[in-house]
């Protein structure tokens, strides 16, 4: 099929990649010049297991990147992939969106098409986009995605679900277009979720507030559990065997980051206040993670009160293992509060670097050191933030280790100056 994907970032790349390993033609719509320049080259801009791989593998046969939205006017299905970025009263800021949606309007031709809407966007923005567009031909479907960074092309070829919101239930060409789309997929039974616009987009936002909400539950477990000198690890076991439960989102730590939790719990809020509700428990999801990483540097102090001038190491920079991606990452806060103390900090991370970079230079206090051993080595503290398994393996020598994430396995842990979080 011939399918166009506006947008290139962690969602539009992950699905141009991926639709054209599954053969169709794709055609990614980049407003950035020199991204369009390094994709065309094969060359990923971001930072995603075997993406780059099956980039080149596709690039020039049946997968370009364009400015041009006119090259849209063959594909009969397209994707609208944009960011929604959290604005400053903890909304979602659409005018990535509606500028895509005028975009299509004006560039293309009257042939029918559907626009999918891939992007976490609030109640009501689907039927915003139709009116935009004001085309008779095009069908509008809000198909939410799941990608979780660090494992997007496995979630792309493995999707638990896919839903699909229609502005009437009679819209079922979409339906038997994403059926076409996906039927290359090994005979795999994936559940079509069939719903309205206004469900589908709440869907979306509602997976993410309980995920989030889980792993807030989980550490208010593991703070007590902390006082309690019990192992929030082995309870989260304990109840994760439970089906109703699941295992997964139980690692109690210093909380969730990324580009998604904070954006979409924070926008969920948001328009609940609108409609006059008062989302209680989900803002005590987001002021409980706020304050995990002041619980880290509150039990620091209790060890080291005065940190001005301490040589402390940061390892793990990105939000999570598996990704460059720093965006809400628990690592900005920390820095910035060391930073405040006057501390020497030596952070470190296998991919995140550059990105973190970009965010915190680096400064008379603050050196980025690609080896992590070198951080430890150089400090009298170390945190630990990210759970890069590598960080297991390292040398902490006599070094007073806070350990963020449970990194540290427990029989290396007596032979260490150790604290853990949670545990
Ligand atoms: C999330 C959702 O999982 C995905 O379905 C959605 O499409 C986008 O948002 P992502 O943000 O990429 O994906 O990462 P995820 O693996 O969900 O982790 C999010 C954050 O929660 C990370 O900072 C991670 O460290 C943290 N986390 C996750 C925990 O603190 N504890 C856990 O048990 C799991």
């Amino acid at each position: 099929m011939e399918i166009g994907v506006i947008g290139t970032g962690y969602v539009g790349l992950i699905q141009s990649v991926g639709l054209a390993e599954l053969g169709h033609n794709v055609v990614g719509i980049e407003i950035d010049k020199e991204k369009i320049k390094n994709l065309n080259k094969g060359e990923a801009t971001i930072y995603e297991d075997k993406l780059e791989e099956l980039l080149k593998k596709n690039i020039g046969k049946n997968l370009i990147f364009s400015s041009d939205y006119k090259k849209l006017n063959n594909c009969g299905i397209i994707f609208i992939c944009v960011g929604t970025p959290q604005s400053k009263e903890g909304k979602a800021d659409l005018s990535y969106i509606f500028s895509a949606a005028k975009s299509i309007r004006n560039n293309l031709d009257e042939n029918y098409k559907i626009v999918f809407i891939k992007s976490t966007v609030p109640v009501g923005t689907n039927r915003k986009v139709k009116d935009i567009l004001r085309r008779k031909n095009i069908d509008v479907v809000s198909n939410p995605e799941f990608l979780r960074e660090g494992n997007a092309l496995f979630d792309f070829f493995n999707p638990d679900r896919i839903v699909l919101g229609f502005e009437s239930e009679d819209k079922k060409t979409a339906k038997e277009k994403m059926l076409e789309l996906y039927k290359n997929f090994d005979n795999k039974e994936i559940p079509f979720i069939t719903t309205n616009w206004e469900t589908a987009e709440i869907i979306k936002y509602t997976n993410n507030g309980f995920l989030a909400t889980k792993i807030s539950f989980i550490n208010e477990i593991g703070n007590l559990c902390k006082k309690f000198g019990v192992d929030v690890y082995k309870v989260a076991e304990g109840i994760g065997s439970d089906k109703r439960i699941d295992k997964s989102f139980l690692n109690a730590g210093l909380g969730f980051g990324g580009s998604c939790f904070p954006k979409d719990v924070n926008a969920l809020i948001s328009i609940g206040k609108e409609v006059g509700e008062k989302p209680n428990l989900l803002e005590e999801v987001v002021k409980l993670n706020d304050r995990q990483p002041l619980k880290m540097l509150d039990l620091l102090r209790k060890k080291v009160p005065e940190l001005k001038n301490k040589k402390i190491a940061v390892l793990g920079l990105a939000f999570k293992p598996e990704t460059d991606d720093v965006r809400e990452s628990r690592a900005i806060r920390l820095i910035e509060k060391l930073k405040d103390e006057s501390a020497m900090i030596y952070a470190s991370d296998p991919k995140a670097i550059n990105s973190m970079k970009r965010m915190i230079p680096e400064g008379e206090k603050l050196t980025y050191l690609e080896d992590a051993q070198k951080a430890i080595d150089k400090s009298e503290i170390v945190l630990i933030v990210t759970e890069w398994p590598q960080f297991a393996d390292l040398d902490y020598k006599d070094k007073l280790v806070m350990d963020g994430r449970n990194v540290i396995p427990k029989e290396k842990r007596k032979n260490l100056n150790y604290e853990g979080l949670c545990c």
